[in-house]
């Protein structure tokens, strides 16, 4: 039986308190089937306010946290930045470069993506490479050009060996409840995966009544969730739906 990764990229939402209650909800839901944790890699993304509460309520469920963006560049005079470095010691294992939103809503390009995602790799981050056309990029047939280039351009000069996963998320699946089939995923995913060969995510919509079919393709370890992982009922009904 496969790993199944389920990442929840809270976006910038939630709270304190909603951190808190999400652990808890977490906790009951372990209690009740305990043999899920050896066969899933759960993981929480919150703001990064919030990562130091997320640590201390998930790590002991086993759940891991990461952030959803980091420097370019090591400690020093960037206003508004966040370290890589600073990010591991917090407690953060996984860090998303190149979500949509960073590329579309903050002009980030896929040379700054890859800067980012080595100055991770550097202080011991897993990157969460994330890779998607838009809408139009589909209509015109460049999707394959586009995702390729994408992942090219991201993993450039990551060393031999390095550690990290790729999202496949399709910019007009985000937030939209449209997710793409699971047959055009796969797709997409088995492209970046006979390149890559690390972990491929999908991400876009996923949601408890679409997830049992996505990840059941030989070529999708999982889903990178947004709207679904804010709350701990929709997320888990999603890995209750598969396993
Ligand atoms: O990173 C997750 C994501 O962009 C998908 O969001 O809300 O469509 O699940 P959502």
């Amino acid at each position: 039986m496969k790993k199944i990764f389920l990442f929840g990229n809270w976006k910038m939402n939630q709270s304190l308190r909603a951190t808190e209650n999400f652990a808890a909800e977490s906790a009951a839901f372990f209690s009740e089937r305990p043999g899920l944790k050896a066969e899933t890699e759960i993981c929480i993304f919150p703001p990064f306010v919030l990562i130091p509460e997320a640590v201390k309520n998930f790590t002991n469920l086993g759940v891991t946290v990461g952030a959803q963006n980091a420097s370019d560049h090591g400690e020093g005079a960037y206003t508004g930045e966040v370290a890589p470095s600073m990010l591991k010691e917090a407690g953060c294992r996984y860090v998303i470069v190149g979500h949509s939103e960073r590329r579309h809503i903050y002009g980030e390009s896929s040379e700054l993506v890859n800067k980012k995602a080595l100055n991770c790799l550097t202080s011991g981050l897993i990157p969460v490479l994330c890779v998607g056309e838009t809408l139009e990029e589909r209509d015109a047939g460049r999707t394959t050009d586009v995702i390729s280039d994408q992942l090219r351009k991201g993993v450039k000069d990551f060393p031999a060996g390095a550690a990290y996963v790729v999202a496949y998320e399709p910019v007009w699946a985000i937030g939209t409840g449209r997710a793409a089939s699971a047959e055009d995923a796969e797709k997409v995913c088995r492209l970046i995966k006979d390149s890559v060969r690390v972990p491929v995510l999908y991400g876009g919509s996923v949601k408890p009544s679409n997830a049992a079919e996505l990840f059941s393709r030989p070529s999708i370890d999982g889903g990178l969730i947004g709207g679904a992982s804010l709350k701990a009922r929709d997320f888990f009904a999603i890995l209750k739906n598969f396993r």
